[in-house]
This record gives structure tokens, sequence and C-alpha cells, in this order.
């Protein structure tokens, strides 16, 4: 592996990160992707670390490959999760975080439900901090094995065009991926109903936008769909599921109507027959486990990277 280093201590927004920084990741990620896929998967890169998961809110994809990563580099790992934990009997997050941190831990990896909540750690902890969602503000970890499996397809990311389609409005993951396309020189379309699209986005000048699937396909090359988060919405911004699936779902109808090759991805989870059809979920042109293959990769490369920075004492 080489000596290079991030111009960054955390990973708390894809907006802290130069260029330089994400090509990087991905030549690192190129480096452990070869050896995930190797018989024997495991390198001792990070055996004198030790990382805290913090999840606050519910997590599947990233959970697992965030300690997935972990193992395959050797790290030791501790696991917490809010629901079981004493957070129901009202200890604060500093509260809990110091005393996880008082146990020895160089790297905290955190979900939270709160905007903000991970810089507000790293303002008050020691540790190496890696944002792994928090609220509908930023993922910056699903934005780049996104970004290195469009690589990975595509072979170039300047000038590709890629359409987010779907919730933009309460999505962390299209927040990250909006900043970290641009900064690749990607061309990037949001595309969903007006109810579900930021009004400074709508407002902001030389973003495309459209309220029409079939305009952004016929756009894009590749097109990532998000979830509706009815869970992040106090009010109706959209009549029914069935007419959001109706008017923005993809269908495997539109995409041959559209008549063109098209990548088709998704974050997860997906809520098929929603934003998406089983059809093109799982049809031609999808690399929706790709990503995920992916993420384990790009989070290894994260881990290693950022570990760099934390000093390790001599062996006894
Ligand atoms: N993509 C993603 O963040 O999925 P999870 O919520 O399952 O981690």
């Amino acid at each position: 592996m080489q000596n290079e280093s991030l111009s960054v201590r955390h990973l708390i927004s894809i907006r802290d990160l130069s260029t330089a920084d994400i090509e990087l990741i991905f030549r690192t990620a190129d480096q452990f992707k070869e050896v995930i896929n190797r018989p024997i998967k495991k390198v001792p890169s990070l055996r004198d670390i030790t990382v805290a998961n913090l999840f606050f809110e519910n997590s599947t994809r990233t959970k697992l490959s965030f300690e997935l990563a972990e193992k395959r580099l050797s790290a030791d790992i501790v696991n917490f999760s809010a629901s079981g934990s004493s957070v129901s009997k009202g200890e604060t997050l500093i509260d809990t975080v110091n005393n996880i941190l008082a146990m020895k831990v160089d790297m905290v990896v955190m979900r939270h439900s709160s905007p903000g909540a991970p810089v507000f750690l790293s303002r008050h902890c020691p540790a190496v901090i890696i944002n792994a969602g928090d609220g509908a503000h930023e993922h910056p970890t699903q934005a780049l094995l996104d970004a290195y499996s469009m690589k990975e397809k595509h072979g170039e990311l300047k000038g590709l065009k890629v359409a987010i389609i779907g919730d933009i409005l309460h999505s962390r993951v299209a927040m990250s991926n909006l900043i970290c396309l641009q900064k690749l020189g990607a061309e990037v379309m949001l595309c969903g109903p007006k109810t579900l699209i930021q009004r400074p986005l709508l407002q902001q000048p030389g973003l495309l936008i459209s309220h029409n699937t079939e305009e952004a396909l016929r756009w894009c090359d590749v097109a990532m769909v998000l979830r509706i988060q009815l869970e992040r919405q106090n009010t109706r911004l959209f009549p029914s599921q069935r007419e959001y699936a109706r008017v923005f779902g993809l269908n495997r109808a539109l995409l041959d109507k559209v008549g063109k090759p098209i990548t088709i991805m998704h974050p997860g989870p997906i809520n098929r027959g929603v934003e998406i059809t089983s059809d093109v979920a799982d049809g031609p042109g999808n690399i929706i486990l790709d990503q995920v293959e992916n993420g384990v990769a790009v989070r290894m490369a994260v881990l290693y990277l950022l570990a760099g920075q934390i000093r390790i004492p001599d062996s006894a």
C-alpha cells in the first residue's frame, strides 16, 4: 500500500474531501477489492486499531459493510445499537460516546438521525470519526462507493450524465452524491415531484432539475433511484405510493420506451413496486449488488487511510 494520506482527519462530509483525496480513496479501494476477492480475504493493516460502530439509527448495508471492512483489516471492533442501550434511559450522546471512548477506542463509525451529530462528536472526542449517515444531511461513504461503482462501469466520471430520481428532499445519499459527482466532473440531474426537492436546489443556477422521469431517463447514462422516506415525512408530500409509482417510478415499459442502455443504481433499501419495479431492479443494466460489493472495498480504503493518521504506540 502507498504512503499517501488524506487531507482530512475525519470523514464527516464529502465537501471536506478534495478531488485528490477521492482519487486516493479509489486507488486504495482498487487494491482492497483485489484483497477481498482472494481466498484469504484478510490483511493485518488495522491490527492495532479499535473501532466502535455506533448505530443510533437502523441500518443493514452500511453496518454490515463497515463491520466486514474492519474485520478484513484485522481491527478490533465493538458494536453499539441505540435500541437496547442506556440511550432509552435518557443518556446523552456525548455521555454515551465518552463512555465508549474511555474503553480506548481509536475510531468511531456513527449513524445518527440528527444532522450534525458526527461533527459534534468530532469536536468533543479525540477519536477519528466517520459519518455513516446523519439524518437527511450526508452519507459520504455511500457517495464514494456509488462514484467508484460508476467509474468501474463507465471508466470515466467526467461528463457522465447521472439522474438522481426520487425523494431528494429527505435523502442524505442524494446530497452526498450531488456534491461528490460534481467534484468529479459528472453532470447531475435531480428528478422528482416538486414537493420532494429542496427549494434552494430548485433555484440553484446550473443545476438540472426535472419533474418527469421519462425526460430524466432520455437524458442520463446512469439512473440512481432513491426510496421514498416515509419515516422522515411529517406532512403528506404526494397523494399516495401507488400514484408516485405510476407517475415517477421506474418500470420496464418506461425503459423500453426510452430504448437505450441505462445503468440502474439504488443505494437500498428498495421499496419494490414504489420507486422501482423488480424487473428493473433485478434486470439488465442494474449494478445494485456491485454497489454493495464495492462498499466493502471503499470502506476498507477509508478506514485504512484515516487510521494512518492515528499515532500507533510502539508495541511492548
Ligand atoms: N444504503 C444504506 O445506507 O443502507 P442502510 O440504511 O441499510 O445502511
